[in-house]
């Protein structure tokens, strides 16, 4: 027997962020040691809640969840409530969690952990803004090297495409705090990225949701109804500011369930090596947004590529095996 990866992920569910958590608790090689909760998607409070919620739903109750930053470290409080429903869960029925969260700060889990744990032991999978993760890096310098891999689902490198899916230029979690991210690419030493591009290769379509339903798991049946919802509000707000008033039907992006598949099948993802910069001037059109250049520090694996078929094969694979 092999031993599991053992990872923590700092979350802020957000719809995708839901379906990234099922995959991570349905992978039998994986070990989740907690998740932290960041300010996001929704607040912090709401993140912490709903991670707990998600938790139970799958029948992993007991999963250590502990509550972060309520803020981005600079800039102002930035939400995604319109796209993942005021609640953060598309508005569906997750129940109220069972069990209680932890009383520890989330920043101070990562950096006790990491400190105990063996040298590159534990992987990080960051799928919300950076907020707890600098805070931790500054907090206590030494855990940066003592990390296996940090996976980090953020920013938008297309060179003939949109670079973002907040404004044109940046990608929600890179503009939620782009002071965190400039920190977090600096200062770490082995960053994998899944920028937006990748997210959405990776879609849920209409037939894609079929096969979810197919599954008959409850798990896969929250997750196509939280897609399908989130597809039609996006629609509706591509109609609402498209010139003819219309809007072509598409599915929803996959973002956050790509890093955690990235962690569990690297193969699957093709990228480059380099360094990523973040524009932090809040008065610049372009605040927020990512750019990848090659060079002598090459810290960062940029993906760019999907083999989305295998990617979408392998999250209905783990999907079923949930309740
Ligand atoms: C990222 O932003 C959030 O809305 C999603 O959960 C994902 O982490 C995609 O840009
Ligand atoms: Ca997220």
């Amino acid at each position: 027997m092999h031993a599991k990866t053992k990872i923590i992920i700092d979350t802020d569910p957000g719809i995708d962020d839901a379906i990234a958590l099922f995959m991570a608790m349905a992978d039998p090689d994986l070990e989740i040691l907690g998740i932290t909760a960041v300010n996001g998607n929704v607040s912090v409070d709401k993140a912490e809640y709903n991670i707990r919620r998600i938790c139970d739903f799958a029948w992993h109750t007991g999963i250590p969840v502990y509550k972060g930053c309520d803020r981005p470290l600079k800039r102002s409080v930035l939400n995604a409530e319109w796209v993942h429903g005021s609640d953060g869960l598309a508005g569906l029925d997750f129940g109220d969690p069972t069990y209680k969260g932890e009383q520890e700060n989330a920043v101070d889990f990562i950096i006790k952990t990491l400190m105990k744990s063996f040298e590159k032991e534990i992987s990080l999978v960051a799928i919300g803004p950076l907020t707890n993760i600098a805070t931790a890096f500054l907090k206590e310098p030494k855990i940066v090297s003592r990390i296996r891999e940090l996976i980090i689902m953020g920013g938008g490198f297309c060179e003939d495409g949109p670079r973002g899916n907040s404004t044109p230029y940046a990608e929600f979690n890179m503009l939620a705090d782009p002071h965190a991210a400039e920190i977090v690419f600096d200062m770490a030493e082995r960053v994998t990225v899944i920028p937006m591009e990748v997210g959405m290769q990776a879609e849920a379509d209409a037939v894609f949701l079929e096969k979810m339903r197919d599954l008959n798991t409850r798990c896969a049946a929250i997750s196509a109804d939280m897609l399908d919802i989130t597809a039609k509000t996006l629609s509706a707000h591509l109609a609402k500011t498209s010139k003819t008033g219309t809007a072509p039907e598409k599915g929803t992006s996959l973002y956050d369930p790509c890093a955690v598949g990235c962690l569990i099948r690297p193969a699957l993802f093709s990228g480059r090596y380099g360094t990523v910069q973040v524009n932090t001037d809040s008065n610049d059109e372009k605040f927020g947004m990512t750019t990848f250049e090659e060079g002598n520090k090459r810290n960062c694996l940029v993906t760019h590529k999907v083999d989305k078929d295998a990617f979408k094969k392998m999250l209905l694979m783990h999907l079923a095996d949930l309740p």
